[in-house]
């Protein structure tokens, strides 16, 4: 059977670990000739050299708008054309508004939604030229929420959820959709797992689904997403997150 992503080239941006990885694995089993994209260069070639012949890596820094166009034009140069677009890279920090200096925001905003920006901005013209395409954004939970001690991060999240509305109203009528996804608590470097914190342990115990979850949960909701699965399904936004921002157990309960 073919698989969902077969003939289509897809860039995935933070594809050098984490969930970026899972889905660097999942759609290359899925058919595509993936492109991971990363600041991380030893881990992003090792990863692309274990998937083989229909996956490669390049640097992106997803915040420098010379980057993206340099990595573009690559790519149509290499594959032929662009279909899909997984802006996933981000960093996260802690911090609320009073202690958070203007360096530190704008370290997360320039990473997070400028990165968003320039990546959805560079693929208009090469999926136009396809017929079109599809675009996910990670959000996160906290891109649907406000969370104390999460000034950057969740400005930047929301943002995020914000253009993807934007660019699904702009850019449907050239066939490209665009949806955004929101993670939970998923175990990669960037969440402490249950087993090391006790923080941790706590939250997940009052999910309605119980567990942590992992970088393929995420991986498979991307994947409906960028495939053709999803064709009349745009500006819309995906919790992947154990039932988190929809439910919740009183105390006692
Ligand atoms: N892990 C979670 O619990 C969680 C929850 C909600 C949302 N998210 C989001 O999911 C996405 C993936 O995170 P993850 O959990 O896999 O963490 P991760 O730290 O393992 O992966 C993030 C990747 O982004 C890359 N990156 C960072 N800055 C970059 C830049 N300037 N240019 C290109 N790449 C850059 C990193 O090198 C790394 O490979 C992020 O956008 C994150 O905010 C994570």
């Amino acid at each position: 059977m073919p698989g969902l992503l077969e003939g289509k080239v897809a860039l995935i941006t933070g594809g050098a670990r984490g969930m970026g990885e899972a889905e660097a694995r999942l759609f290359v089993a899925e058919g595509a000739r993936v492109v991971i994209a990363d600041v991380l260069d030893d881990e992003g070639a090792a990863l692309a050299d274990s998937l083989g012949e229909n996956a490669l890596y390049r640097h992106l820094d997803v915040s420098d708008e010379a980057n993206w166009a340099a990595l573009v034009t690559d790519i149509e140069e290499v594959y032929g054309g662009l279909d899909i677009l997984v802006n996933n890279a981000g960093i996260l920090r802690f911090g609320g508004i009073a202690e958070t200096s203007l360096e530190d925001y704008l370290q997360v905003v320039n990473i997070n939604q400028v990165g968003c920006f320039l990546g959805i901005r560079s693929v208009i013209a090469p999926m136009q030229k396809r017929g079109g395409g599809a675009i996910v954004n990670i959000s996160s939970v906290d891109g649907m929420k406000g969370s104390a001690g999460l000034v950057s991060y969740a400005s930047s999240k929301w943002a995020v959820r914000g253009i993807t509305k934007v660019a699904a109203a702009e850019l449907g009528a050239i066939g490209i959709r665009i949806n955004s996804v929101h993670p939970g608590g998923i175990q990669t470097a960037m969440t402490p797992s249950p087993e090391d914190s006790p923080l941790s342990a706590a939250f997940v115990s009052r999910l309605p689904l119980p567990r942590i979850g992992q970088p393929e949960d995420v991986a498979r909701t991307v994947l409906f997403l960028a495939s053709d699965q999803s064709a009349y399904t745009t500006g819309c936004e995906f919790p992947v997150d154990g039932g988190y921002v929809n439910c919740r157990k009183l105390p006692g309960a």
